[in-house]
């Protein structure tokens, strides 16, 4: 799918995807970690964000946080899926949700992995609600320029075959 994809991996290079729901972003975003993780033997993750910080507050109380975040970061292709963790424009990131989101950019960065992000907002979001410091190494690692990806709503398009497939059917019965 990506043309010499070994490179990305040795430059420490990501890839931001951003836009709208139902647009292919989750689908483009586990074709790639496939390609990596099955056809070229990485070491990865994809995870959800929302539903790991529910987790990941689940764990405080059990003493396993640490445990899990370790679990993560010891990958070498971390996939975070909707970073926008179902967010709204209008909604903030508690401290403990920002601090999460940093520990696993930054470490990412440090130890030079490869992150693969997805989201409904592009940088400007991310400054706003994750601060300079998570902007500023996503953008080293996934480039000045998110890619969009807008324009076609594949969950509307299932939604119009399931409709006309259901039509043929009433029109049987009666
Ligand atoms: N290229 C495609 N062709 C057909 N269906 C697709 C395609 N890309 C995604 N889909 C389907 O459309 C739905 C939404 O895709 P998803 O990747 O979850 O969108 P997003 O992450 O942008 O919300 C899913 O059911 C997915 O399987
Ligand atoms: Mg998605």
């Amino acid at each position: 799918m990506i043309l010499n994809i070994d490179k990305f991996i040795k430059n420490n290079w990501g890839l931001f995807i951003y836009g709208p729901p139902s647009q292919g972003k989750t689908e483009v975003q586990s074709c790639v970690v496939n390609e990596l993780c099955i056809d070229k033997d990485y070491k990865g993750i994809m995870v959800n964000v929302k539903r790991l910080m529910g987790d990941l507050k689940d764990a405080v109380g059990k003493g396993t946080l640490n445990k899990i975040l370790d679990t993560i970061k010891k990958n070498e292709i971390i996939a975070l899926n909707d970073i926008t963790g179902g967010k709204r424009p209008q909604d903030e990131f508690s401290p403990f949700e920002r601090g999460i989101i940093y520990e696993l950019v930054d470490a990412v960065y440090e130890k030079e992995k490869t992150l693969i992000i997805t989201g409904k907002y592009n940088y400007d979001w991310v400054e706003d609600k994750l601060g300079t410091d998570v902007k500023d190494r996503i953008i080293q690692m996934c480039g000045i320029e998110p890619i969009l990806m807008k324009g076609h709503n594949f969950r509307e398009e299932h939604g119009k075959k399931r409709d006309a497939e259901v039509k043929k059917m009433i029109q049987k019965i009666s």
